[in-house]
């Protein structure tokens, strides 16, 4: 048990990365309330929580207020990928814009300390590389990414008002793409589609030449980071990016991904999405810097232990889609 026991809301907490941040939490010996609509969450991703009498489950919708005591706030709650937040866009921006304004209001009642995961698509179609923290960003306000883009830019900005005007203590993170075990299996993000249609052994779609490049951080070093910034001294605000710097491209994710599963698919090409990004990949020199912080687990590893899991998840017949279970 820890020097003292908080009690920290996560919010978005039965999600992918809530769902390991609550684990984590929780093995620290803090007492947690995840806090879910369960739009893309799932009770499953926290079963092995429930149990546990320093886990409390609350179904909620950030959108409306909320009165809790808690010494901690970690805002996660909001669609990740494109096919779940441009499904409802009106939701998806009110989730990032009112859940904000509702969880930094309640930071500010209880004088708590409060976490933002902000993302790497506040840069858009980036004309830098790698992003640092202060370039501003190439995004379209009108696109049908805006609704996740501008709303978590606008998040931001809150925080930062937030912080300025009531002198709140925040911390601020851009999360750059991340996978591992518990991602949705139909979210339509690279990582799972390709290790869902190799475990089924249908063609692997890659999207445009496949020379695009992403940066693939493991759940278990982004969640590390995750803690270091809320320990960092109060004047580490962020905004701070936690990611994997590697690059990889596409084509060789689906190469990888192919050679680790044994798999026959073939890949199959498509036209690129709208505003897709060719090119994101995190400059962490502040990550290092301020939190010492830097991933250590391989690509190959990671990609290992996530196979497991959805090779587990297929054999279960748990591989429907998110928004279906949602409806
Ligand atoms: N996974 C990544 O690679 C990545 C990258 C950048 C940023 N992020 C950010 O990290 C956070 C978590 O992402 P994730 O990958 O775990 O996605 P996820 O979809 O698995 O988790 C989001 C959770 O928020 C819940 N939620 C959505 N709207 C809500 C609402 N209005 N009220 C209450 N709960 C709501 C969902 O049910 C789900 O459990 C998100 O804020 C996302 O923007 C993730």
């Amino acid at each position: 048990m820890p020097a003292t026991r908080k009690r920290i809301l996560v919010t978005g907490g039965a999600g992918f990365l809530g769902s390991h941040l609550c684990e984590r939490l929780v093995s620290a010996g803090h007492d947690v309330l995840c806090v879910d609509n369960y739009f893309t969450g799932s009770k499953d991703n926290i079963a092995a929580l429930i149990p546990n009498p320093h886990f409390e489950l609350l179904r909620h919708d950030v959108c409306f207020p909320l009165y809790v005591e808690v010494d901690e706030i970690y805002n996660l709650a909001c669609p990740a990928s494109p096919i779940h937040y441009q499904h409802d866009p009106v939701q998806t921006t009110k989730t990032s814009v009112s859940g904000a304004i509702n969880m930094l209001g309640l930071a500010k009642r209880l004088r708590a300390k409060i976490f933002q995961s902000s993302t790497s698509e506040v840069y858009g179609d980036p004309s830098v590389h790698p992003q640092t923290e202060d370039y501003r960003g190439n995004v379209n306000p009108i696109g049908p990414r805006a609704c996740y883009d501008e709303g978590k830019r606008c998040a931001e900005t809150l925080f930062f008002d937030y912080h300025r005007q009531h002198k709140l203590r925040i911390r601020v993170a851009r999360i750059f793409n991340t996978y591992g075990p518990r991602m949705h299996p139909n979210d339509g993000r690279v990582v799972s589609n390709f290790i869902v249609q190799a475990l089924k052994g249908e063609s692997i779609t890659i999207y445009g030449d496949g020379k695009q490049t992403r940066a693939f951080c493991y759940v278990d070093d982004l969640i590390e980071g995750f803690m270091r910034l809320m320990g960092a001294a109060d004047d580490v605000t962020g905004p701070i990016n936690l990611g994997n710097p590697v690059e990889t491209t596409v084509g060789e994710l689906a190469q990888r991904i192919i050679e680790l599963t044994g798999s026959r698919s073939k890949i199959e090409r498509r036209p690129l999405p709208v505003d897709d990004p060719v090119q994101r990949c995190p400059d962490i020199a502040r990550a290092r810097s301020l939190l010492g912080w830097e991933p250590s687990v391989p690509l190959e590893t990671g990609l290992k232990r996530t196979i497991a899991y959805f090779d587990r998840l297929l054999a279960e017949g748990r591989a429907t889609s998110a928004i279906a279970a949602a409806k």
